[in-house]
């Protein structure tokens, strides 16, 4: 598997599982009913973000963006986001899509990671983010509206860099 920076050729092998992990609504905060246009803007990020895949054999395994998390004098905490197509889900992907995203905001100089909406149903998201150093450092309560689950917390997880 090789991590590397997205081209727009990679984005119609994006699409149909960001669509796809967007409408089943059970982890992310974007709209269910997301046009294509709209997730493409939502996730190619330019400078000073940076969005990249992991791909193997011409397969796109998964995604993630990275950005900072604010601007102006709160630009110096970054944060990212992860998608990997369920077909491809426990296999090290998002450890390693992760791991890329703090390797990438050390070399940038920011001095932490935000998570800003982890779904606390989400429990490969919290025990991964949990794994490699992050801590919940709040929860709003009820904050999400899960299709199966009724309401439960929206974490914000946080580490320092
Ligand atoms: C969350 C997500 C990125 C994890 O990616 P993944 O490639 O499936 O995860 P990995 O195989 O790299 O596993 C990394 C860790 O996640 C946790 N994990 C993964 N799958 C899990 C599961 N089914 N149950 C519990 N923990 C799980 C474990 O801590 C695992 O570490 P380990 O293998 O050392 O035990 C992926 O499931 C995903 O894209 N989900 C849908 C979108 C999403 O929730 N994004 C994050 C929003 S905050």
């Amino acid at each position: 598997m090789l991590i590397r920076d997205v081209t727009p050729d990679d984005w119609p092998l994006i699409w149909p599982f960001l669509h796809r992990i967007c409408a089943e609504g059970e982890t992310f905060s974007y709209p269910t009913d997301m046009a294509e246009e709209q997730g493409r803007a939502y996730w190619l990020l330019d400078a000073p973000g940076r969005t990249v895949v992991a791909v193997e054999g011409g397969a796109v395994l998964g995604t993630a963006k990275m950005n900072p998390n604010q601007m102006g004098n709160a630009a110096h905490v970054s944060s990212a986001s992860f998608m990997v197509d369920p077909a491809h889900s426990g296999q090290g992907v998002g450890r390693a899509l992760c791991a890329e995203a703090l390797r990438w905001a050390g070399e940038q100089g920011y001095r932490g990671m935000q998570f800003n909406a982890v779904v606390a149903s989400n429990t490969p998201a919290v025990r991964l983010y949990t794994s490699l150093g992050f801590r919940v450092i709040g929860t709003v309560p009820e904050g999400f509206r899960h299709p199966r689950l009724g309401y439960v917390g929206l974490h914000i997880m946080y580490r320092e860099l």
